[in-house]
């Protein structure tokens, strides 16, 4: 018995790293899944039919079912298409993962029009347009009585939520409006069934963050490898299953350990009973406990194999 038996699922981005772990884990707990991906290179360029194809024939081999799909979900229209695709193949759509994602990092000043936009495309309206797309089909369903659970995973990112990543503007950007959009879905979709949750991969290794310095190339001596592109995916199908409770959570998944979040908390306050001047303020915010941005940079970076090396490394980037 898999968890995911009967469930039909769509995995976006899911002919590599994270996602493909995801598609092969989901298929071997049953689910049939739509292995989407245009084969795309990091940056987002180029395309290549065969990628979604080589994750299916994987999925296949090993006795599970998929179908492949090579739209973009960076469009409407495409991603409309995605969800379609599970319809079609497999009659029904019980849950999705909006996992596609590409990288444009640049210096904040060096950034171009079109970095901006090719990184919010995928990820921010890559997501909101699946997701959309899913909703209307299964307030759709709902409507015609059918009260299935319904499942939507989103994937956000330490940088954009937790760690102020230098060159990351863009993607730092797209990753916490996911974030805020899966809040915002969880409660208007729950009324048809349907719950919504994020998650953040922290450095899990693949062709994004291969190159990330302190990061090794493979597991331990032990066996135990602390950035296995698996490590999040009993979570995600957690998530994806039909007895999971959960709605509008984001949770954070580094090597074996999971942290829930919740949103930007407050730190401290002021307050003053009469209206604030610019000198009063001054004082008071002088007063308060407030966290230098490279603070948290530098913590994160303490869960790399080479700290000392990636603390180096921001530095030399952020130019001290
Ligand atoms: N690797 C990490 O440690 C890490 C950390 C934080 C967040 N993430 C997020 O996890 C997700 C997966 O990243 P990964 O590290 O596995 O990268 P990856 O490059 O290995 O996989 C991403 C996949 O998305 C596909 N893709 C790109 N544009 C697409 C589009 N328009 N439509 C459909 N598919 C598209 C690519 O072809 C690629 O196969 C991304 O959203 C990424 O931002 C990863």
């Amino acid at each position: 018995m898999g968890h995911l038996d009967g469930r039909i699922a769509v995995v976006t981005g899911a002919g590599n790293g994270i996602g493909r772990e995801h598609a092969r884990y989901f298929a071997a707990e049953g689910a049939s899944v739509v292995v989407n991906d245009p084969g795309v290179a990091p940056d987002g360029s180029g395309g290549d039919p065969g990628v979604a194809a080589r994750v299916v024939a994987e999925i296949t081999a090993a006795g599970g079912t998929a179908v492949a799909s090579t739209d973009s979900v960076a469009d409407h229209e495409g991603a409309r298409r995605v969800v379609a695709t599970a319809v079609e193949a497999f009659g029904d759509l019980h849950a999705v993962v909006a996992n596609a994602g590409i990288l444009r990092n640049a210096p904040f000043l060096d950034m171009t029009p079109a970095d901006l936009d090719a990184v919010l495309g995928v990820h921010l309206t890559g997501t909101f347009a699946v997701a959309q797309a899913a909703g209307r089909y299964w307030r759709g369903r709902h409507a015609a009585g059918d009260a299935a659970d319904r499942s939507i995973v989103t994937t956000a990112s330490g940088s954009g939520l937790f760690t102020p990543l230098p060159t990351q503007a863009n993607y730092a950007s797209a990753k916490a409006g996911v974030a805020a959009l899966t809040t915002v879905a969880a409660l208007e979709l729950r009324r048809y069934g349907v719950r919504v949750n994020c998650y953040a991969p922290s450095a899990h290794r693949t062709r994004l963050t291969r190159d990330v310095p302190g990061m090794a190339a493979g597991p331990r001596a032990d066996g135990h490898d602390p950035f296995d592109p698996r490590a999040s995916s009993a979570l995600v199908a957690y998530l994806a299953s039909a007895d999971c409770p959960l709605t509008g959570q984001v949770f954070q998944v580094h090597d074996r350990t999971v942290r829930v979040a919740q949103g930007w908390s407050v730190r401290g306050e002021v307050a003053a009973d009469r209206p604030w001047t610019v000198d009063t303020l001054a004082e008071a915010l002088a007063a308060t406990d407030l966290e230098d941005p490279e603070a948290p940079l530098l913590r994160a970076m303490g869960a790399l194999d080479d700290p000392d090396r990636a603390r180096a490394a921001v530095r030399a980037l952020l130019g001290g």
